[in-house]
Formats: structure tokens, sequence, C-alpha cells
């Protein structure tokens, strides 16, 4: 017992925040994609944007920028407005794509600057059945 109670001081602090000892707290979220219908519930590691978590899933959100905000390919609408009312503010250069994102709504995001967080758990979007692309829709290379 003794030395049970001396070993926990060994540990950091920092660890009681995680929900296990690997560091890798996870929330769920659920993506419902308006193309094909389906609905996928996944587990997201705290700190992963809902693209990447996305992309790590197979679950079909485009990214053509790859986060850069230079697109609104990850146009994702968030179902309950209680869980947008929690994320951070959008700035200017995401409000400035999302104007630019086919069917915006008032609770539109972009997947790439939704980065999970405690607080999001069980956090449920809809991936719009289009996605807009000026940056890379209509661009065909033609030979000289
Ligand atoms: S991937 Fe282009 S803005 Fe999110």
């Amino acid at each position: 017992m003794a030395l049970l109670a001396s070993a926990s001081l060994y540990l950091p602090s920092a660890a009681h925040t995680s929900s296990d000892l690997s560091g890798e707290e996870t929330i769920s979220a659920t993506f419902h994609d308006e193309k094909d219908g389906s609905t996928r519930t996944v587990q997201v590691p705290v700190g992963q944007s809902l693209m990447e978590a996305a992309h790590a899933n197979d679950i079909d959100l485009e990214g053509a920028c790859e986060g850069s905000l230079a697109c609104s390919t990850c146009h994702i609408v968030i179902e309950d407005p209680e869980l947008y009312a929690k994320l951070e503010e959008p700035n200017d250069d995401e409000n400035d794509m999302l104007d630019l994102a086919y069917g915006l709504t008032e609770t539109s995001r972009l997947g790439c600057q939704v980065i999970a967080a405690p607080e999001l758990d069980g956090i449920k979007v809809r991936i719009p059945g289009a996605t807009r692309n000026f940056a890379v829709d209509g661009y065909k290379p033609k030979p000289h």
C-alpha cells in the first residue's frame, strides 16, 4: 500500500487530465455524409481536427488545401447549435472561405478548423452533398 502511494508521486501532474496513461484522450464524433447517406461514429484524439479525423477513418470529407484555409472543401455543418456555440469563433480567413461554401448554414464550419476538445464529445456533423472549390474545380491543364 505504502509502495503504491509513493509510486503515484512520480506521475506527472499533467497526466491526470488524460483518460488513459498513453496520453491519448479521445472524443466521439459522428459524421453524416449527405452524398451517400452514410453515418459513422469515430473516436477522435483531442487536438486533432475533424478533417484529419475524417481522413484517418476513410470518411469522404475533402480537404483540398490540407487545412491551410485556402478552400472550402472541408465544409461541415455542426448539427447541435449548443455545441456549435462552444467552438471558438471562426477567424476572418475561415469566414472568407465559408462564404464560398456550397449550402452554407448558421452552424457551418470548416472541418480543418474544428479541433477536438473534451467539451465537444458526442459532436455530430453533416457533410454537405456538394463542395465548391474555385482553386481546383475547373482547372484543366492544357498542352501548349
Ligand atoms: S482543407 Fe482547405 S480550408 Fe480546410
